[in-house]
């Protein structure tokens, strides 16, 4: 009969000074192979006493059990033959090539809106978020847009199917524009202020290369004593050189807004931003805050003055990027987003 305790011993020995994989395999093959010692024991009973054959079965089976034991254990700690840790007990080979990460980056928008902050948290703004739900008193009637007035319809409005709260009969919408971040913020806060309220906004416009039903603005205002005009001017002169560049002509256009007055839209040249010649871009709505919106605030008469602009996010990247569609902004094609 086989010393059963001797091969036992010898083939946990062996078990601990396995090195590397290939190692183990050998090992594994040794014993429980099919012409392996375990096997070999089972094949000695056929020819052992009677009552050897329960003793000889048992030691067996117990070996079996203890070599696959070691072999699962050794087998998590092992590198592969020939590797520098191979004879280590590493769980990991630093030196096997490894799977680069795939890095992804912020979105165009996300980038183009990041950068716009940046440049107005430079120039002392501070950049708030206000809901994209909204009530018709902020998105409207605080900014002096009368719910019966033509010019809301320039700002035609998706309305959700939920009334709102607050106002009996009147029902919550999404937003059309970021303006009524300026009547919440100025509800909340005192002057002096400089804020900007970066966000989505939606109108129901057919979709084409230049209208979106969703998209971006970043509102701006300022609101203290005796602020004026000139003041305006300068930031959003300054605002665009940094954003688009040091040679960049802008020019301010007479316009109408209810919540401004005066208003203006701001253009820039096509020329100077070397896309094309002798056009002019709009790119922003703006003007000094018409005093029916502090009004509306609860700011008292006379006593601040400020202004207020909008400007387009999407337009913005467009111009500076040259992008010819708007939609390509929210197809997410890898293709076109990588390219940023
Ligand atoms: N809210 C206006 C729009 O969406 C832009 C604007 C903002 C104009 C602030 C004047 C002042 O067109």
């Amino acid at each position: 009969m086989h010393n059963f305790q001797q091969i036992q011993q010898q083939a946990r020995e062996e078990a601990q000074g396995l090195s590397d994989v290939k190692a183990l395999g050998a090992y594994r093959l040794k014993y429980l192979g099919k012409k392996g010692i375990v096997a070999e024991i089972f094949a000695s009973l056929s020819a052992a006493v009677p009552q050897d054959k329960a003793a000889i079965g048992k030691a067996a089976n117990d070996l079996r059990a203890l070599v696959t034991q070691w072999i699962e254990e050794k087998s998590k700690g092992l590198a592969p033959a020939g590797s520098p840790l191979a004879g280590q007990d590493a769980g990991i080979d630093p030196s096997l090539p490894g799977t680069a990460a795939v890095l992804g980056r912020p979105h165009l928008l996300t980038q183009t809106i990041d950068e716009i902050i940046d440049v107005f948290e430079k120039l002392g703004f501070a950049s708030i978020e206000t809901p994209e739900i909204e009530t018709e008193f902020h998105n409207f009637t605080g900014l002096n847009i009368a719910l019966d007035h033509p010019s809301r319809d320039a700002f035609d409005t998706f309305y959700l199917d939920q009334d709102d709260p607050g106002a009996k009969g009147r029902r919550l919408l999404l937003r059309s524009h970021t303006s009524p971040g300026q009547i919440r913020i100025m509800k909340e806060h005192k002057p002096p202020l400089a804020v900007i309220v970066p966000g989505r906004v939606y109108r129901p416009d057919a979709v084409d290369a230049s209208h979106s039903l969703m998209f971006h603005q970043v509102e701006g205002f300022l609101v203290d004593r005796k602020v004026q005009f000139s003041d305006l001017k300068g930031l959003l002169m300054e605002f665009c050189k940094r954003f688009f560049g040091s040679s960049l002509k802008m020019r301010f256009r007479p316009h109408f807004f209810p919540f401004t007055e005066p208003s203006a839209e701001v253009d820039i040249s096509a020329e100077t931003l070397g896309i094309g010649k002798k056009k002019w871009l709009e790119i922003l709505g703006c003007g000094m805050i018409n005093p029916k919106v502090f009004e509306a605030v609860g700011y008292p008469s006379g006593k601040y003055t400020g202004f207020a602009f909008g400007l387009g996010v999407e337009r913005m990247a467009m111009l500076k990027y040259g992008i010819n569609d708007i939609r390509l902004f929210y197809q997410n094609d890898v293709r076109f987003l990588r390219q940023f």
